[in-house]
């Protein structure tokens, strides 16, 4: 085979990435979502907060499947994976540039994995007198969940406890780029 012919593998068709949703999988699942708050927050004044950075891709797709009024808003949080620390421990890095009181809040996420920072997340939200804080979350990993009681009101897939980027979701800050959700087949070969 001539040289020039040879497929040479990108970050998109990288074979160290396994897709576990497709991008026409995200893209089906969004539009639904987006319809169903639309249909729920009809009438209501309706703030999208994402949570930087994960949620960016996300947020960007759904709050274009929801034809409604609406203003965005972001915050950052510094997260600790270590479970055996208490759930206190996440720090605002940023926090949302507008008053929340009397608005409908939907914080959106990339995923839910223990539910360690989304818990502390909402009870910081919860003393701001929002009428009220929903979440949307593209993922769901249920399996290491610690704060079971956590409810995600808008989900786009439940998936196995895997590690997984892509469509927002980084390792090491790459792979958010990808327009799928892939799994990191090796993790030992960047
Ligand atoms: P939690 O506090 O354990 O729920 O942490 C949630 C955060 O951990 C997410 O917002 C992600 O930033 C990160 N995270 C958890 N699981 C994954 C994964 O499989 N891939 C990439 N990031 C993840
Ligand atoms: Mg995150």
């Amino acid at each position: 085979m001539p040289a020039s012919t040879i497929q040479k593998s990108t970050e998109f068709t990288n074979t160290n990435l396994e897709v576990l949703l497709s991008e026409a999988d995200i893209k089906r699942r969004v539009a639904e979502l987006g319809k169903q708050i639309a249909a729920d927050y009809a009438d209501k004044d309706l703030v999208v907060v994402g949570v930087l950075k994960g949620s960016c891709v996300f947020l960007a797709d759904l709050i274009r499947a929801i034809d409604l009024p609406l203003t965005i808003d972001f915050m950052a949080v510094s997260s600790y994976k270590d479970a055996t620390k208490s759930s206190g421990d996440v720090e605002i890095l940023k926090d949302v540039s507008q008053p929340l009181r009397g608005k409908d809040v939907i914080v959106v996420e990339d995923i839910v994995d223990t539910g360690l920072t989304l818990f502390r997340l909402l009870e910081i939200l919860g003393s701001r007198g929002a009428n009220s804080i929903k979440i949307a979350s593209l993922l769901d990993k249920p399996e290491p969940r610690i704060k079971k009681e956590l409810k995600i009101d808008y989900c786009g897939f439940q998936i196995p406890n895997k590690f997984v980027v892509g469509y927002g979701l980084d390792v090491a800050g790459r792979y958010r780029n990808l327009p799928f959700i892939g799994v990191v087949v090796n993790p030992d070969i960047a």
